[in-house]
C-alpha cells in the first residue's frame, strides 16, 4: 500500500517503531512485576470497569519516555481521558488532526490484571494525520511483542505474521468481548453471540481486545469483534491485522478509521460472511 505523503518513521534520527517498542516493553515488565501487589482499585462507571494505581503508572512512564524523544508529538492515554464513551469521543476529536498522534492503553485487560488472569497487554499507536503508522501490542505475560509498521508488514519476536487461512466461518475461531453498558453495547454483542456462534467452531473472549487483534495477525485467531471500544484499544491492533494480510472494519464493513468503536477484524476470506450475519441478527450496533 502507498505511503502517506511526507510520512515520516524516525525524527532526529530516532526510529519511531523502536522507541513504541521500548516503550512497550518497558512499561509492560513493569507491569508484570506488579501483577497481584496493586495497592488501589476503583471503578471507572461501573464494577466492571476498573483502574488501578498501576494502569495509571504505565500510562505515565509510557507518556514520559515518548515525549522525552518527541516533544512536538501529540498524545492520547486512556487515563488521561475522563470515563465514558462521549468523553472518549470528545478527546479523540480533539486530537485526531495531529500531525503525529501517539495513542496508548497502558494495560489492555485491567480486569484479568486485577484477577490475576495472564491476558492483558500493553499498546501502542503511532498516527500520522489521522492514519496509524506504528503499531505495537505487548503481551509480557508469554512475553510476546507483536509489531506492525504501515506498508512494512507485521512481526512477532522478528518474524513476519501472517493472518489465518480459514476461507469460510464455519471454519473460523473468533473472539469477542462482552461490553460494560447493559443498555445499549451488550444486547447487540449478545444478538451477535448468538448468531455468529453456531456458524463458527467456537469464540473466545480473552478480555485484552489489543491482544484478540494481534491474534488475529498471528493467525491464531480467524475474527474478532466487539461493540463500543475506544481508539486506544484498537489503533495498535488495527495496523496489526491490516499488515498481517487481513481486514478491519466497523460492525457495518466500513473502513476502519481511528474513530470506530465497533469493530470488525478478519483473516479477511471470512469477513463478508461475517459481516452478513451480523448485520442479518441486527448486531451491528451502528
Ligand atoms: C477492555 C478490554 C476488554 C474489552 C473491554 C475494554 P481495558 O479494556 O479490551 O477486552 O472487552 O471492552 O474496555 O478497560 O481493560 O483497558
Ligand atoms: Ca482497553
Ligand atoms: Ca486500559
Amino acid at each position: 500500500m502507498a505511503e502517506p505523503i511526507n510520512v515520516h518513521y524516525s525524527a532526529s534520527g530516532k526510529s519511531f517503531t523502536a522507541v513504541a517498542i521500548n516503550t512497550a516493553a518497558k512499561a509492560g515488565e513493569w507491569i508484570k512485576s506488579k501483577l497481584g501487589a496493586y495497592t488501589s482499585l476503583n471503578q471507572k462507571t461501573s464494577p466492571g470497569d476498573l483502574v488501578t494505581e498501576i494502569d495509571k503508572g504505565s500510562e505515565k512512564l509510557i507518556k514520559n519516555l515518548i515525549m522525552t524523544h518527541f516533544p512536538e508529538h501529540s498524545f492520547l492515554g486512556e487515563e488521561g481521558v475522563e470515563p465514558g464513551p462521549l468523553a472518549s469521543a470528545q478527546a479523540l476529536e480533539n486530537v485526531k488532526d495531529a500531525d503525529y498522534l501517539w495513542i496508548v492503553d497502558p494495560i489492555d485487560g485491567t480486569t484479568n490484571f486485577v484477577h490475576g488472569f495472564p491476558f492483558f497487554s500493553v499498546s501502542i499507536a503511532l498516527a500520522f494525520k489521522g492514519e496509524v503508522i506504528v503499531g505495537v501490542v505487548y503481551d509480557p505475560s508469554r512475553d510476546e511483542l507483536f509489531v506492525a509498521e504501515k506498508g512494512k508488514g507485521a512481526y512477532l519476536r522478528g518474524k513476519p505474521i501472517h493472518v489465518s487461512p480459514e476461507p469460510v466461518l464455519a471454519e473460523s475461531l473468533f473472539a469477542t468481548g462482552f461490553p460494560i453498558d447493559p443498555v445499549t453495547a451488550l444486547p447487540t454483542n449478545m444478538r451477535g453471540l448468538t448468531a455468529v456462534l453456531p456458524k463458527v467452531r467456537n469464540i473466545r473472549n480473552g478480555g485484552s481486545a489489543a491482544l484478540h487483534l494481534a491474534y488475529v495477525a498471528a493467525g491464531r485467531l480467524s475474527g474478532f469483534w466487539e461493540i463500543n471500544l475506544n481508539a486506544w484499544d484498537l489503533a495498535a491492533g488495527s495496523l496489526l491485522v491490516q499488515e498481517a494480510g487481513g481486514k478491519v472494519t466497523d460492525t457495518a464493513g466500513q473502513p476502519y478509521h481511528l474513530g470506530v468503536r465497533n469493530v470488525a477484524a478478519t483473516n479477511g476470506h471470512v469477513h463478508q460472511e461475517f459481516i452478513d450475519v451480523l448485520k442479518e441478527a441486527d448486531a451491528v450496533g451502528l
